[in-house]
């Protein structure tokens, strides 16, 4: 029991010092979690809930924190798993349909996770005929990008958007862009111009130092080596049909009242520092 005492007065030390880390970063959507977090474990350490469930429930939360932040140990080839979504399936109508998002995420994204798992487990884990290596490598291309893509798009959006942007990201899409009028011209511009497959992405490149804006048209030819996606648009038709048919216009225009600006922030802000 004192072991436990122990562990989770470390455990609150190290919360504490990720307080102070998305304090100083304005990670406001994760300073939530690390609260969180240092109230469950205070709330432990009050009660003497020492029982390995309860721990092990802690570490989980600790690890996933990790994991938004960027320090998350590697995954297993062939391990991907869907990440849950960060809200209901009905959170963003009526600008995006429930049915949308039940299809577009539990069908459409299941398949990319797994087509990716099965490429990898080909790529890393097995013996491969030679000949196989090409097609192994464009599987992985195509269900990589899907599942990286939808991942950060999921986390784009949120029912509680703030309809602009927000903090660091503001300022920075007004020093490049001219302003925020400009840049969701620009943006809209660049996703209606996709042709069939493929996304809008506002990027920040570490290289030139500055945001830019590029369509993906078919993912898997992921061609700016080096870009850090912090804004997605998913254009392919099944992000859309349903609900608005051959209408992309009223798509992208509803689309901009669902994104997440907080995490578009928390996004520039890593990818600034890295
Ligand atoms: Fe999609």
């Amino acid at each position: 029991m004192k072991k436990s005492h122990q562990y989770l007065l470390q455990l609150k030390d190290w919360g504490k010092e990720m307080e102070r880390i998305v304090t100083d970063f304005e990670l406001q959507a994760e300073k939530e979690n690390v609260q969180k977090l240092l109230e469950d474990i205070n709330k432990s350490i009050e009660h003497g809930l020492y029982q390995e469930e309860n721990i092990k429930k802690l570490q989980e939360q600790g690890k996933s924190l990790l994991m938004r932040l960027g320090f998350s140990a590697a995954i297993p080839y062939g391990e991907h798993k869907l990440p849950p979504l960060p809200y209901a399936y009905d959170a963003l109508e009526p600008y995006i349909s429930e049915e949308i998002m039940r299809l577009h995420h539990d069908i459409h994204h299941q398949s990319y996770v797994d087509g990716l798992n099965e490429a990898e487990k080909h790529l890393y884990k097995m013996k491969m005929d030679k000949s196989e290596l090409k097609h192994w490598l464009r599987e992985q291309a195509f269900h990589g990008s899907g599942h990286y893509l939808h991942s950060i798009f999921w986390k784009n959006m949120s029912p509680h958007s703030s309809k602009m942007p927000v903090k660091a990201i503001k300022k920075q899409i007004e020093s490049d862009f001219g302003s925020w009028e400009d840049f969701k011209h620009q943006f809209t511009e660049t996703a209606l111009s996709v042709e069939g497959v493929g996304w809008a992405v506002l990027f920040w490149h570490p290289m030139s130092n500055r945001l830019g804006i590029q369509s993906l048209e078919k993912h898997q030819l992921f061609d700016i080596a080096g870009l850090i996606p912090l804004l997605v648009l998913d254009m392919w038709e099944h992000a859309y049909y349903l609900q608005y048919k051959t209408n992309k216009k009223t798509y992208v225009n509803n689309w901009w009242n669902v994104v997440n600006w907080e995490d578009v922030n928390d996004r520039f802000i890593r990818a600034k520092g890295k």
